[in-house]
């Protein structure tokens, strides 16, 4: 993808489908986002973004079996972060879910997650095959080193 050219870095972490590896991954998240120099809303928008998107890998996608790893790469690019998160699962008809959605009760607890992931990150996708479901998060960051013509 023509946005995300460019050769970045690429930190990939793989966990056991246990809602206890979602601390984790907010650690790896804050580690990435001190890195990067992230403001906290930027963090808070990551953080919570991959939050969710682990969430559903480990719950729907890989139904908490821990024999099925939850694959997360984090690529950092110079104005960008793409990051993916792919479970083993079979995955799910996003148009239904997001049609449904559309007509739910807006104070519904659950089947926000897709729609906060869409509020917070510039790019959410969806890619189902055979061998599992990759979500695509990308999100626009300031460019890094130095300050920068931020005025
Ligand atoms: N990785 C996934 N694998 C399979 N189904 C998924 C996945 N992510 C989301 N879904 C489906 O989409 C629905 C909506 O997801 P979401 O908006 O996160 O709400 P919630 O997780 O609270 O149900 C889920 O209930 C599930 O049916
Ligand atoms: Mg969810």
């Amino acid at each position: 993808m023509s946005a995300h050219k460019n050769n970045g870095h690429k930190i990939c972490v793989s966990l056991p489908s246990n809602v206890n590896m979602l601390g984790l991954i907010d650690k790896v998240v804050e580690g990435l986002s001190e890195y990067l120099n992230l403001d906290a809303e930027a963090h808070n928008a990551l953080a919570i973004s991959v939050i969710e998107a682990g969430t559903n890998a480990i719950q729907h996608g890989n139904q908490y079996d821990e024999s099925k790893l939850v694959d997360l790469a984090f690529e950092i690019y110079p104005r960008s972060l793409k990051i993916t998160v792919k479970d083993k699962g079979r995955g799910f008809n996003l148009n239904q879910v997001e049609s449904e959605l559309k007509d739910a009760d807006p104070l519904r607890f659950r089947g926000r997650g897709i729609l906060i992931m869409r509020e917070l990150m510039d790019e959410v996708d969806f890619d189902f095959t055979k061998t599992g479901t990759t979500v695509t998060l990308a999100k626009s960051v300031p460019a890094r080193g130095g300050d920068g013509d931020s005025s």
